[in-house]
């Protein structure tokens, strides 16, 4: 966060007296994102929710943000046109950059269809400090699961640009971790991300 371009409008940096490190070592750990990407009800929320609790366990600082409660408020004057969608990921990887500066293990479960906007968070945050875990489900399988009824709207046109239905999703190339929802429990695809995120030495 140190040596940050003046930005626009005469705007600089202006740093605290603390840095990074002091805040990670009040928390007991470094700061980081597990970014969770994967179609909508493919079961992002629900492993994000069941990680965060595991890590509450363990005494760590995390923050769960979700797409269905950001786009209530800071995005809520975004849509899902592909504009909308990078301008919604590019304002939650500022945020997350944000909480990783506090010491947070921020935790973030959006579709994020474009791989582009992904990259960008991971060079935004640096790699070391970003997990992409990529949610798989058949498109299928969501919709079966899907209790808000959207999926039917979407296949009825009556939403528009549906992701996996109307509109792209990019699997990740190379992901930190995926997990089959369809094949794996929520329970345990949150243990396999907490082993990850112990081996990245963020705990
Ligand atoms: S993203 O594409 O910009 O990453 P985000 O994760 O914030 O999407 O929001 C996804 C949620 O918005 C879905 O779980 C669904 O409930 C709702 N939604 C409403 N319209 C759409 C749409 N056209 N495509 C995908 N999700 C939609």
């Amino acid at each position: 966060m140190n040596d940050k371009p003046e930005g626009k409008n005469n705007v600089t940096w202006f740093n605290g007296y603390l840095t990074r490190e002091d805040r990670e070592k009040l928390h007991g750990h470094k700061g980081a994102v597990i970014w969770f990407t994967g179609l909508s009800a493919s079961g992002k929320s629900t492993i994000a929710r069941y990680l965060e609790n595991r890590l509450y366990e363990k005494g760590c600082s995390t923050y769960v943000f979700d797409g269905d409660n950001v786009r209530h408020g800071l995005c809520g004057d975004l849509g899902f046109s592909p504009e909308d969608r990078e301008e919604n990921i590019r304002r939650i990887g500022e945020m997350v950059n944000l909480y990783i500066d506090a010491g947070i293990i921020a935790i973030a479960a959006f579709i994020s269809p474009y791989r582009k906007d992904r990259e960008r968070i991971r060079d935004l945050v640096g790699k070391d400090r970003f997990m992409e875990i990529y949610v798989e489900c058949p498109v299928d399988v969501c919709a079966a699961r899907d209790q808000k009824g959207i999926y039917e709207k979407a296949k009825a046109g009556i939403i528009k640009e549906f992701t996996g239905i109307s509109a792209p999703y990019e699997p990740p190339e190379t992901p930190d971790l995926t997990v089959c929802s369809h094949k794996e429990d929520a329970i345990e695809a949150s243990q396999r991300v907490l082993d990850l995120i112990k081996k990245r030495q963020i705990i």
